[in-house]
């Protein structure tokens, strides 16, 4: 189950990744925001957050204008490691290499179509483990 969730700033883009989510037969929880009246990006990334933490779901996607306020939320709790993403290289790699259980994106920053291929590519990406794994038990010190 991935859990996903917006604030005003990324409702377009949620919109459209939930819609991909959908033709990937991919499950996901949506944690709001539910339309594009402003709103306060934190408390949309504890929720979707805590659902992670509590093993309700085991990955997430946040959105919000730039990517940064959601990444920023997202990485004050413990356990999460959101990586704000702008490419796919980075998208795939934030799997393979720091086993992010979240990803963050900007709708005011990267294009739909980007974006998209961002999801998927963090999706499709499996965890390397190995001297990964040791860094990544580090963060958590
Ligand atoms: C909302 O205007 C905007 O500040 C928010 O979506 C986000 O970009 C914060 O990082």
């Amino acid at each position: 189950m991935i859990a996903i969730g917006c604030d005003h700033g990324g409702f377009n883009l949620k919109c459209a990744i939930m819609k991909k989510l959908d033709e990937m037969g991919e499950n996901y929880k949506d944690f709001g925001t539910y339309s594009a009246d402003s709103c306060d990006y934190p408390d949309i990334a504890k929720k979707a957050c805590a659902a992670i933490i509590s093993g309700e779901c085991e990955k997430g996607i946040l959105i919000c204008g730039t990517g940064i306020g959601m990444s920023m939320a997202a990485n004050k709790i413990h356990g999460i490691r959101a990586a704000h993403v702008t490419d796919t290289f980075s998208a795939r790699v934030t799997k393979e290499h720091n086993d992010a259980n979240v990803i963050c994106l900007g709708e005011r920053i990267t294009g739909v179509e980007v974006a998209l291929e961002c999801v998927e590519a963090y999706l499709k990406a499996e965890f390397l483990g190995g001297r990964h794994k040791i860094r990544i038990d580090k963060l958590e010190d």
